[in-house]
């Protein structure tokens, strides 16, 4: 919680001068991270922060009952929640912005690539998202509540199997760069997300997500929890190897455009936005 709500603070700078930027009437939502739900202190502050500063209506939106959904349901199904949500509601029906946190960026990119018949998203801010997946397991960041370890460990044990994919969110966008195969077999969100499946690349989900005016990818770094960190930027590990973290653009979901993240940046819109350590804390 004090690494989120410093993160806020810093990152509520940055995301409130993009959006401003870009337009004050349109309103935004926010989706928090893992073990989080909209309703506690720093996402309550968060929401009401940005609102305040840019002047936008904004709505954090919350997925199920919030801390048990954001750590047990999986993915698709969070993002499938979500998708009706902001149908349903009227004042996002000429469109909208996202903020969103860490794990609620996997929401977001759904809501964005997957969500057939939601309003258009214009601008989207990803506050430390793990875009192409993450390697490492602290899944509840650095915290240690009281299933955490517990959490870890069967998630480690069997990352790919049906019974985590199936029961806990973040093993859909877990990623071991040296079991590709498997990963691509079996695990059930990243993949599809990141239009990483030979033969089953979908245009419609590119063309959704070439089509945001703006996309800013912030990245902390101090972040210990996004393994690797540059994942927030979409860089990732090249396959077969767990050392040597390439930056985006030499990545294949880069140079081949698997879901126009370089159609977007080379028209100029993606910023990447990197915060410095807060040496204040
Ligand atoms: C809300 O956020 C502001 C700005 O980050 C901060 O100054 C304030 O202390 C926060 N309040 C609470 C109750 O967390
Ligand atoms: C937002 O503005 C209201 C009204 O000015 C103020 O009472 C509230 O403390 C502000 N909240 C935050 C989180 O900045
Ligand atoms: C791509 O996704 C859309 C929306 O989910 C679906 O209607 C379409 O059939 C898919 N196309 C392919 C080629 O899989
Ligand atoms: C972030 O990534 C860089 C390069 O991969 C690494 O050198 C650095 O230690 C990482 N930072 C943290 C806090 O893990």
């Amino acid at each position: 919680m004090e690494k989120g709500l410093k993160w806020s603070c810093v990152a509520v700078v940055v995301a409130f001068l993009a959006m401003v930027h870009v337009s004050v009437s349109v309103p935004f939502i926010m989706l928090h991270g893992i073990t989080a739900e909209c309703s506690d202190d720093t996402n309550a502050n968060f929401t009401q922060f940005l609102i305040n500063l840019s002047g936008s209506p904004g709505y954090c939106v919350e997925i199920g009952n919030g801390v048990l959904t954001s750590m047990f349901t999986p993915l698709a199904h969070q993002a499938e929640i979500a998708c009706e949500k902001v149908k349903q509601m009227k004042e996002l029906s000429q469109g909208y912005n996202i903020v969103a946190r860490s794990q609620g960026n996997m929401v977001a990119r759904g809501l964005i690539e997957f969500c057939h018949g939601g309003p258009p998203v214009y601008n989207y801010i990803s506050l430390a998202g793990p875009h192409s997946g993450v390697s490492f397991i602290p899944l509840c960041g650095l915290k240690s509540g009281p299933y955490c370890k517990q959490f870890d460990e069967i998630i480690k044990g069997n990352l790919y199997s049906d019974l985590v994919q199936d029961h806990l969110a973040p093993s859909g966008y877990f990623k071991i760069p040296t079991d590709m195969t498997k990963y691509l077999e079996s695990s059930k969100y990243l993949p599809r997300l990141n239009n990483e499946i030979p033969n089953q690349r979908n245009s419609t989900y590119k063309k959704r997500f070439a089509s945001l005016h703006n996309l800013v990818l912030v990245k902390f770094q101090d972040d210990q929890v996004i393994v690797p960190n540059d994942s927030t930027w979409f860089g990732f590990y090249p396959d077969g190897d767990f050392e040597n973290v390439l930056p985006a653009q030499q990545t294949k979901l880069y140079t081949e455009d698997w879901i126009g993240l370089k159609t977007l940046d080379v028209a100029g819109k993606v910023k990447f936005v990197s915060v410095p350590v807060d040496t204040s804390k």
